[in-house]
């Protein structure tokens, strides 16, 4: 796949993907929270969400900067219904597949993401493009898996499926690792980056991968490489550990959270 191919976001947009949206806004508020926070010595005057999905990260660089203007980017029509339903004052969201610049926005002082580029192929070179969507000097935050780690088989399994779907894809799961050490020819240079522990209950996550499972096993490697039969088996170990059938020690993922400044 090149950058140049109109980007597809491998979790779909339909009810169920807009739920596991939901958990996930759950489960990384804190963080997220936390993270944002910290940016904001002075609000922007134009900060922007890229992915925002349904809007939730978008409401939260509102809160936590004080940004005149957020903006909200998603290629998906569907989310960004939900987005706009719930948007505070000061918020907008347009469709946009942000591998594409401009932005439909006026150049930003904070460029913000959370679970966008480990969903684009050839991520480096749209991370790249994005300095062109920034006023000068401005600032990119992201926040991107960098470990996906369990002791439980079924975990490990369904982890190891979405690594390889995903590189068919050409898009890399643990994309938080990268961030941290950038060429010197790169138009960003990295002024922050931290790794931060998410422990989440073993059942919490299976919530949000049994819910994910049913929208990629259809995913055309998948169906190409794994067994249905195994997949049906996956789905009911995830439900099994989602309804308490079955206990699992929590997981242990990483999160990058990772400040650039362009250069
Ligand atoms: C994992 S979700 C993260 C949503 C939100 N940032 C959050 O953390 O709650 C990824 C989002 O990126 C969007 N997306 C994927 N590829 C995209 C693209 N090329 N352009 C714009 N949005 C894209 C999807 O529609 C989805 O809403």
């Amino acid at each position: 796949m090149t950058d140049l191919q109109p980007s597809t976001y491998t979790f779909g947009d339909n009810d169920l993907a807009a739920e596991r949206l939901r958990l996930l806004a759950a489960a990384y508020e804190p963080t997220s929270r936390a993270f944002i926070g910290r940016l904001a010595r002075e609000p922007p005057r134009v900060a922007i969400d890229l992915g925002c999905g349904l809007g939730y990260t978008t409401a939260l660089l509102q809160a936590k900067t004080g940004a005149a203007l957020t903006i909200g980017l998603d290629s998906s029509p569907r989310f960004l219904a939900h987005a706009w339903r719930r948007s505070p004052h000061a918020v907008a969201f347009a469709e946009h597949d942000v591998t594409r610049l401009p932005f439909p926005a006026p150049p930003a002082d904070l460029i913000y993401g959370r679970f966008i580029l480990t969903h684009l192929a050839n991520a480096h070179a749209t991370l790249e493009r994005w300095a062109d969507g920034m006023a000068p000097r401005g600032r990119l935050a992201l926040e991107e898996v960098d470990t996906l780690a369990a002791d439980d088989p079924t975990l490990t399994r369904y982890y190891a499926l979405v690594e390889a779907m995903q590189a068919a894809r050409g898009q890399r799961t643990y994309v938080g690792r990268d961030l941290c050490t950038l060429p010197a020819s790169s138009s960003w240079r990295v002024e922050r980056a931290d790794d931060v522990p998410i422990a989440l209950p073993a059942a919490t996550a299976a919530r949000l991968h049994a819910l994910n499972l049913r929208t990629w096993r259809s995913d055309p490697f998948i169906a190409a490489t794994v067994d249905a039969a195994e997949l049906d088996d996956l789905g009911d170990a995830l439900d099994d550990l989602v309804a308490g059938r079955r206990t699992a020690a929590p997981v242990r993922w990483r999160l990058a959270q990772v400040v650039l400044r362009r250069r």
